[in-house]
This record gives structure tokens, C-alpha cells and sequence, in this order.
């Protein structure tokens, strides 16, 4: 009896090993291009050495680029579509306005069409690319999963389900959980804002104003005060113009940095500081403000493969654009 027991227990280990080892999720594999366009990967990963050695500025832009497509409609490249005639496409929205970088994306996608013509999605460019800036910035590497399709529609108003700067703890948590996200997720992709910059305009109501009692001493309480002296020095009320990098001193080195500055009430946003208002986010805050890289790091790969897989599009639906600002 024990030994069938036993039996039943390895068949089931060696089950779940072969489920574990397989690379198929929803459609989408590690080296989905290996046989249809071989050098994707690292042309991908070459033209951006080359840009980010240029500017070193668009690694934030372009990791955030992926953030933004994927919670609005899934992965499918919706971000890059132009407006038309009768259609304002997220481009335009309020939450993307400050994006940079769709050149970029455009210059990938030109070098992949010379090579491999209509095989690589816009979805998946977007998805390597923002491998690619984090490893290009001193930060993890991990095996994009690739195999999406691009989609058809942009649709401005959509961008809602974007979680903005002023989000609470409950908020960020529900609009995570909206896209299949945990709250561990929630914490270690919010590491992301350890490279880049914010303008004054994503913070300034915690500067001035805070309440609302048109007072510009009404600040928000819970920015340290010497952090938030300095900022107000940098960023004047209605400021629209000036920004300042998120992480000071390494913002173009991912890094842990993120995670030191938030312990000490030093996130630029409320949705960062409002992660110290959870237990097992503010756990993960201060554990990661001392800890070495490699959890952190080893995490963020996760987190980025399963934001990655949000409502992908993949077999015959959508398409593989020819341009990535329009469809086909
Ligand atoms: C948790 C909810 C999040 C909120 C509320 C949020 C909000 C923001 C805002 C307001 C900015 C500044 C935009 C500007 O003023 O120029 C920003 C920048 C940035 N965000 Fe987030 N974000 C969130 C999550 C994420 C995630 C999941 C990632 C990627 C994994 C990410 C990566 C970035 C990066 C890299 C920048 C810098 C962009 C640059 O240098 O231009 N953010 N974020």
C-alpha cells in the first residue's frame, strides 16, 4: 500500500517536473523565433546596445513602454498605434504623454523587417526591449517569452485601467489583481522605478496644495520632510516642465536603490509610499533595502514574465504589423 502510495507521489512529482520544464504557456515560448527568424534576439539585443549607449535616458521610458502596453488591452502593441481620423489611441492619453522612445521601437522593428520580413511581432520587440534596457542598465536578465501577435485597436479611454501616481494601497492592489498580478508582483515590479525619471507635474500635489486648501504650505505628511524641502526647491507649483531622476545618484543603474529610498519616505509617489501601508508590501520594502540584488533580482524576471503573458494575443489572432504605429 505504501509503495503505491510512493508510486503515485513520483508519477505526480515527474508530472509536474515535465509541466515545470515546459516552455508552453498561453501560447507563448522561449525561443518562439528559433527556427523562423534565429537572430531576432540579438539583433534586438544589439541595436539596443547601441542606443542605450547613446542615450542612456530611454532605458526608463522603454521599460515602462511594456508596463503600459500590457495593462491596457494585454501585450499586443496597442501602445504604438497612431490616432486615426475618428479614434484617439492610447498614445494620445493622459498617462502616455510622458512615454518616449517609440523611434526606437521603429528602428528595431526596421532592422528585424530586413532580416525576417513579417515574422516578429511589435508585441514581442516590446517585450525583449524591455529586457534588454534593465540587462543594458546593470540589471537581470531573464528568458523573455515570446510568441505574440499584434492587435488592431488603440482606444485612449482605456488607459484608465492604468493605476495612476496618487493610487492607495487598495487601489494599486485591485488594479494589479484586474490583470492576474499579486500583491508580490505589485512590490517587485514597482522596483522598475529604480531607473528613470518623473516630472514634477506625477508628484507636485504633495508638494503644494496637498488637501486641496490652496495653501502651498499644505504638504503631504508622509514624504520625508528633507526629501520634500528639496523637491520643492527643484519643482515649482504648476511646474509641467522640470523632472527629477526616481531614484537619486543611480537612476540609470538598476538597482536595489528603489527599495532604500521608499524605506526611508523617500518615494517620488503616493503609489510608492502607499506600498509601506501593507503588511507584506512593506515587508518586502525594508527586507529588499538591505538584502543583496540577487532576490530582488531573480523576482523582477518573474514578475516580468507574468506581466508579459497579460492578454496576449497568439496562433491566428491579430496580426504581425509591418509598421509598428499602424496596422496592417
Ligand atoms: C504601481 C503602479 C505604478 C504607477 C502608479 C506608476 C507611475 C509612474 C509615473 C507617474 C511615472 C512618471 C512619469 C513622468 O512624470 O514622466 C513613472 C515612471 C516610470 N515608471 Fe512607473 N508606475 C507604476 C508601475 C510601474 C511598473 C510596473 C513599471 C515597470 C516594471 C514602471 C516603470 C517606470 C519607469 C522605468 C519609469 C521612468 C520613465 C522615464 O524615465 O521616463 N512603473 N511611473
Amino acid at each position: 500500500m505504501a509503495s503505491r502510495a510512493l508510486l503515485v507521489l513520483l508519477a505526480s512529482l515527474a508530472f509536474s517536473f515535465l509541466l515545470s520544464g515546459s516552455v508552453e504557456a498561453q501560447g507563448l515560448s522561449v525561443g518562439f523565433y528559433s527556427k523562423t527568424c534565429p537572430s531576432a534576439e540579438a539583433i534586438v539585443f544589439d541595436e539596443m546596445s547601441k542606443i542605450i549607449k547613446l542615450a542612456p535616458s530611454l532605458a526608463g521610458p522603454l521599460l515602462r513602454m511594456h508596463f503600459h502596453d500590457c495593462f491596457v488591452r494585454g501585450c499586443d502593441a496597442s501602445v504604438l498605434l497612431n490616432s486615426t481620423k475618428g479614434n484617439v489611441a492610447e498614445k494620445d492619453a493622459r498617462p502616455n504623454l510622458s512615454l518616449r522612445g517609440y523611434g526606437v521601437i521603429d528602428r528595431v522593428k526596421s532592422k528585424l523587417e530586413k532580416a525576417c520580413p513579417g515574422v516578429v511581432s511589435c508585441a514581442d520587440i516590446l517585450a525583449l526591449v524591455a529586457r534588454d534596457v534593465v540587462v543594458l542598465s546593470k540589471g537581470p536578465f531573464w528568458p523573455v517569452w515570446t510568441g505574440r501577435r499584434d492587435g488592431f485597436v488603440s482606444i485612449a479611454n482605456e488607459t484608465k485601467q492604468l493605476p495612476p501616481p496618487t493610487s492607495n494601497i487598495t487601489t494599486l492592489i485591485s488594479m494589479f489583481a484586474a490583470k492576474g498580478l499579486s500583491v508580490k508582483d505589485l512590490v517587485v515590479l514597482s522596483g522598475g522605478h529604480t531607473i528613470g525619471i518623473s516630472h514634477c507635474s506625477s508628484f507636485n500635489d504633495r508638494l503644494y496644495n496637498f488637501t486641496g486648501k490652496a495653501n502651498l504650505a499644505d504638504i503631504d505628511p508622509t514624504l520625508e520632510k528633507h526629501y520634500l524641502a528639496k523637491l520643492r526647491t527643484i519643482c515649482k507649483p504648476n511646474d509641467a516642465v522640470t523632472f527629477v531622476e526616481m531614484d537619486p545618484g543611480s537612476f540609470r543603474t538598476f538597482d536595489t536603490g528603489y527599495y532604500k529610498q521608499v524605506s526611508k519616505r523617500r518615494g517620488v509617489f503616493h503609489s510608492d509610499e502607499a506600498l509601506l501601508e501593507h503588511p507584506l508590501t512593506k515587508a518586502y520594502i525594508l527586507k529588499h533595502a538591505a538584502a543583496p540584488e540577487s532576490e530582488f533580482f531573480k523576482d523582477f524576471g518573474d514578475s516580468m514574465i507574468s506581466m508579459g503573458n497579460i492578454g496576449v494575443l497568439t496562433g491566428s489572432a491579430g496580426e504581425i504589423r509591418k509598421k509598428c504605429s499602424v496596422i496592417n
